[in-house]
Order: structure tokens, then sequence, then C-alpha cells
């Protein structure tokens, strides 16, 4: 059995990202897995202040969600990351997320027993998957700045309203090659 957490990016709870957060969810659920799904936009994570004491003490100074975000992270085998597009990057609260993820920058293992990710952005545009590889190509590096053995996972789905994302072709080879690295 792995640990999977889903940390989602997007602001809408009945969204595309959702609507594959919970797909994933029940999937990976019924196979035995632990699956649980942050939603990083209803909790309080202030923006990284710079000051860059989380280097000394591992810990950030602002006494907020984000610490518990971290400690999850490093409990599980698993680490999915998905945003929506917001012109043409990853939705502002994943950018403050993953500045945050400063304070876990220590050691040989920042994230823990986590040794594969994967990060999944959707857009509107169809073509997404060819306009906005850039986006995707950083936040893997991200994960690679973390240490995670196995961090080139992911794609861009283009196109989805939450009504389509369960017949998705797209969506369907995602998961599965999630669930290939399980
Ligand atoms: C502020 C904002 C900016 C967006 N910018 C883009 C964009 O640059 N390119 C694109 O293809 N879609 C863009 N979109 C559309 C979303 O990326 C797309 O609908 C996404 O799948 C929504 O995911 P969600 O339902 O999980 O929030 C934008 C949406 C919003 C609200």
């Amino acid at each position: 059995m792995s640990r999977v957490i889903i940390v989602n990016g997007s602001p809408r709870k009945n969204g595309v990202d959702s609507g594959i957060a919970a797909v994933i969810s029940a999937e990976f659920s019924a196979k035995g897995h632990s699956v649980e799904t942050v939603d990083i936009c209803s909790l309080t994570i202030g923006g990284c202040r710079g000051c860059m004491s989380c280097r000394k003490t591992g810990r950030c100074v602002q006494d907020d969600d984000m610490q518990s975000v971290i400690d999850r992270m490093r409990a599980s085998d698993m680490i999915v990351l998905m945003s929506p597009i917001y012109f043409a990057a990853e939705t502002g609260q994943t950018k403050t997320f993953i500045d945050r993820l400063t304070s876990a920058f220590s050691g040989d293992r920042p994230m823990g027993k986590a040794r594969v990710s994967s990060v999944l952005l959707t857009c509107a545009d169809p073509k997404g998957g060819e306009r906005y590889g850039a986006a995707l190509d950083r936040l893997r590096d991200v994960m690679g700045y973390l240490k995670v053995d196995d961090h080139d996972g992911g794609c861009i789905i283009g196109g989805l309203t939450p009504e389509t994302v369960r017949d998705s072709p797209a969506v369907r080879e995602y998961i599965d090659g999630l669930a290939s690295k399980l």
C-alpha cells in the first residue's frame, strides 16, 4: 500500500482539477492505497518573506498551515502537484505554496519518503500541452530541487470542463501512468 498526497492549487472547489483529484482518490483508494487531497487555496499559507530563518531552523517563522502540508508530503510515497494554468503559469496560490517549500530544503531527502512526484497542469486551450511546456518543466524542476528521485512525471491537459473529466482519454492515460508508479 502506498500513500499519495495530491496538492491541488485550484481555487475552484468543483472544477477540473478537483474532479481529476476525485477520480485519482477513488481509484487508488479502491486499490488499497491511502490518498489525501490538500486544497491549498482553502488553507492559510502566507507568502515567503525571504528572511531565510528557515535555513537555520528548518521551519518558517510564519505559523500557518504550510508546515503541516510539508509534514504530510514527507510522509507520502507519491506527491501529485496539480494546478490550472492562469496566464501561462500556475495559479498564484500554487506559486506561493512553492515559494514556501523553501523551508523544506534541508538534508539528503527534503521530501522524506516521497520518491515519486507528478505535476498536472490543466488549461482551457486544447493545445495547452504545446503552449505551456515551460510551466510544466519549471514545476518538475521544483520537485527535482527537492530531490524527489522520479520527478519528471506529469503532463498538461487542455480543453476539459468539470463535466468531461471522467470520460477524458487524456485523464485516463494520466491516471494509468500514475498507477504504474505506485
Ligand atoms: C484567471 C484565469 C486565467 C487563465 N489563463 C489561462 C491561460 O492562460 N491559458 C489557458 O489555456 N487557460 C487559462 N485559464 C483556464 C483554466 O486554466 C482552465 O479552465 C483550468 O482547467 C481550470 O481548472 P479548475 O477548474 O481546476 O480551476 C485561465 C483561467 C482563469 C480563471
